[in-house]
């Protein structure tokens, strides 16, 4: 078996070569990211491998189509970016459910102690020699209120990192469950009482911008933001606006509404012309990291060994358990 892995990195070729060679995956790793104009580069191919930033949409579908590809197989959790109504009947959908939640929980918990603690700042401080503490205060953890939006796999573990710190733990989710500790509130009363909140909840047409002009109203003055599950579940004009009034005192991102047009590239020498990301670089309480929380190597190799696992078993059986439906 063939497969076109788009958008492939340093870091991802390792694992896929491993686990590939053992079940008899070729991948054909390729720089660029799949589009209408790059899906050509699939000819020849069984399947092609895709990530987050990648366009899966119904004009990269019918040609991948053409070209006698069968199996989309993405290497993630979200599938935000695949039109799935446009998919159905003509190419299968797999991805890998869960790779490490513990990898996007502690990147979320690693932001939110960078932001109140202003590890950002004193690094480069001290890095210079300067060993001033002025400007430096943050705040304690314990006793603090953190909202979670979203308490599937990631949004769970999240909360028990937050109850070792000591924090109450407020938490919304379309289909709440038990959880010890933490108490399912509405989304206004957790936008009204939290401290902290932190977005674990998938980018659907219900959570896109979710956090607008309107429900930061509704926030505590000072609370802290942190996304680390999809950049378009907050209007980021509308939080630009909000940091700028002081109502939000802090922003954790490691996802952005238009990463994919950035996102895992180098632009260190270069003019960034999206005025939102660079306005938000800019501001002292504003960490970005770029779509980096899923990056541990115990999440590389549960990718790739879930991806071929996934190849292998539709080649083979027709079916997967982790088919997109
Ligand atoms: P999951 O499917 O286990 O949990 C999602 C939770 O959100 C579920 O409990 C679900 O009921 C809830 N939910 C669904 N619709 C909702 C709504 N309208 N309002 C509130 N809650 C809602 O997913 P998991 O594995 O915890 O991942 C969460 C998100 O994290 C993914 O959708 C993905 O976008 C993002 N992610 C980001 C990564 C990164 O590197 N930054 C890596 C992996 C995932």
């Amino acid at each position: 078996m063939k497969f076109a892995f788009f958008d492939a990195k340093p870091y991802d070729i390792p694992s896929f070569e491993e686990y590939g060679s053992t079940a008899g995956v070729k991948f054909k790793f390729l720089e660029t990211k799949l589009t209408e104009d790059t899906a050509d580069l699939a000819k020849g191919c069984d399947g092609v491998c895709v990530f987050v930033n990648d366009t899966v949409n119904a004009e990269v579908i019918d040609k991948l189509q053409s070209l006698g590809v069968r199996l989309i197989a993405l290497r993630c959790a979200g599938y935000n970016n695949v039109d799935m109504k446009h998919a159905e009947g003509k190419i299968t959908i797999v991805r890998v459910p869960a790779y490490s939640p513990y990898a996007v929980a502690e990147h979320a918990m690693a932001m939110l102690l960078t932001s109140v603690r202003r590890i950002h700042k004193a690094y480069i401080r001290t890095k210079d020699f300067n060993f001033s503490l002025n400007g430096l205060t943050g705040f304690d953890l314990h006793g603090k209120t953190v909202g979670i939006v979203g308490t599937g796999k990631i949004g769970r573990v999240f909360a028990d990192i937050c109850k070792g710190f000591g924090m109450k733990i407020l938490a919304y989710d379309k289909f709440p469950s038990e959880i010890e500790g933490v108490s399912y509130v509405t989304l206004d009363e957790l936008f009204e009482q939290s401290d902290i909140i932190s977005l674990h909840c998938p980018l659907t047409k219900e959570t896109d911008r979710m956090i607008n002009k309107k429900t930061i109203r509704k926030m505590k003055k000072g609370v802290i933001l942190i996304n680390t599950s999809r950049g378009a579940l907050i209007d980021a004009e509308a939080l630009v606006e909000g940091i700028k009034e002081r109502q939000i005192g802090g922003a954790c991102l490691d996802v952005y509404e238009e990463e994919s047009d950035f996102f895992f590239n180098d632009f260190s020498n270069h003019i960034v012309h999206d005025d939102i990301l660079a306005r938000l670089i800019s501001m002292p309480n504003v960490i970005v990291t770029s779509h980096q929380a899923f990056l541990t190597e115990e999440a590389l190799r549960n990718i790739a060994e879930t991806t071929v696992g996934n190849i292998v078993s539709f080649f083979e059986t027709g079916e997967c358990e982790n088919k997109v439906k």
